[in-house]
């Protein structure tokens, strides 16, 4: 049978990492999938760079259109990213009753609706296994693998940039705006990393997790998103003398109100396996009612890894292009006629456990205070520490902190509490509050 021909928009690194690891394994790739796969047409504005990433016999162009239209393309990889012309790109696509695969996850977590009925309608497959933590086949996990469970809860260092900062910063003890420098020096963090930092790219990733996990639309509109920009290093110091790290996670869970959809650093036990990735690696921790807890790691980002997840794609359509289209993997996992109509619940409504660090006079009485006020909301205290008023400050200091983890409560509740505790005169600086997951 003739190899099944793919069109490219984009030639960038993973562009080049495909080409790459498709020609290297093509030999074993078409045994896998019964035939063989071909990049035979490349668009990138710069033609000179797709020239060169395409190698011969691979017609470039700059115009992505051209690639569309070419009748003898069955499958168009999207590269571009973004929501912008990457978006009208693959609704053309399915129009011309091409398949697509994207590793475009901010497309798909904000325009997901409109691009899967799209698609559905055509009857063409909109493959992303790439979207979502690079080379790990966590897409295919929970649309398949786990596909017997009632999925109860998922947390995932999703973000490659973000970890290897918080890595640094507990390993040298030194400030976000440091390493976040040092970062971008070594190429791990964009020169622009506001959707890294600020917890956008997670978000669009935990936000398509959640679908395929609950079978509900995609709605990163509804996710609640924290960055890590505000984290100062004496909370991570802290948190490792509590037996805890700071993670940035993106977390949704099944509750009895409705779906937690949120990203934000969190505290996590540090004899955890997630407490324990380091550097630019991911990991997503999935808990089904039967399977019980599963771990997934290995890298989210980079020329290869994330081509291994795009072929992996390829490989997929090309096994089941032939078949009925109601024959097919939904693409969120739930028929697209039997998504539940499950709420993502507002932040108020989340229950999880807290760490608050409290900078407080240091004199008699105020932990009786703050104590206090937390009983009285029905806030149960997990542990308390608090730092030689010396320590914190200096020598002859007269201040401290104070540092309490607390049992689960709901965040509405916690709002209110911090409010009071934030205008008592003793307490003298803007309360630091991070969340706190135990992944049991
Ligand atoms: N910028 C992402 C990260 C990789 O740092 O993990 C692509 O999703």
């Amino acid at each position: 049978m003739k190899p099944i021909q793919v069109g490219l928009l984009g030639a960038g690194t993973v562009g080049s990492g495909t080409f790459k690891v498709l020609q290297r394994n093509q030999e074993e790739i078409k045994r896998r999938a019964g035939r063989g796969i071909e990049i035979t047409m490349v668009a990138d504005l710069d033609t000179a760079r797709a020239r060169e990433v395409a190698g011969d016999g691979v017609k470039v162009v700059s115009d992505a259109r051209e690639v569309i239209a070419n009748p003898d393309i069955d499958i168009v990889i999207e590269l571009i990213g973004g929501y912008g012309i990457a978006k009208q790109l693959v609704l053309e696509a399915i129009a011309a009753g091409k398949h697509v695969v994207t590793a475009n996850k901010a497309l798909l977590a904000v325009h997901g609706t409109e691009i899967f009925a799209a698609a559905h309608a055509k009857g063409v497959m909109v493959a992303f296994e790439a979207a979502v933590a690079g080379g790990i086949p966590i897409i295919k996990a929970l649309r398949e693998g786990l596909t017997a469970n009632s999925i109860q809860w998922l947390a995932g260092i999703i973000n490659g940039t973000t970890n290897f900062i918080l890595s640094e910063m507990r390993d040298k003890g030194l400030d976000f705006a440091t390493v976040l420098k040092e970062a971008q020096r070594l190429g791990y963090a964009e020169a622009d990393p506001t959707f890294d930092i600020e917890g956008v790219d997670a978000g669009h990733k935990v936000t398509l997790m959640s679908a395929l996990a609950f079978g509900i639309p995609v709605q990163f509109d509804k996710a609640h998103i924290e960055g890590i920009t505000k984290l100062a290093a004496q909370d991570i110091r802290y948190a490792e003398q509590l037996g805890y790290r700071i993670k940035l996670l993106g977390v949704t869970k099944r509750t009895a109100k409705g779906i937690e959809l949120r990203v934000h650093p969190s505290l996590v036990p540090s004899k955890r396996l997630l407490a324990n990735v380091e550097g630019a690696m991911n990991a997503v921790v999935v808990h089904g009612d039967a399977v019980g807890t599963t771990l997934y790691y290995g890298k989210g980002a980079g020329s290869e890894p994330t081509a291994s997840a795009v072929i992996a794609d390829l490989v997929d359509i090309t096994r089941l292009h032939t078949a009925d289209a109601a024959h097919r993997v939904p693409h969120l996992a739930f028929h697209p006629d039997a998504l539940s109509d499950l709420q993502v619940l507002p932040m108020a409504e989340v229950v999880t456990s807290y760490y608050l660090r409290l900078r407080v006079a240091d004199q008699a009485g105020v932990l009786a205070k703050v104590t206090g006020l937390l009983a009285t909301a029905g806030i149960s205290i997990d542990a308390v520490l608090q730092r030689e008023a010396d320590e914190v400050g200096g020598e002859g200091s007269t201040q401290t902190d104070l540092i309490i983890l607390t049992h689960d409560a709901r965040e509405g509740t916690v709002d209110e509490v911090m409010a009071e505790l934030q205008a008592l005169p003793t307490v003298l600086e803007p309360i630091v509050r991070i969340r706190k997951e135990e992944l049991k």
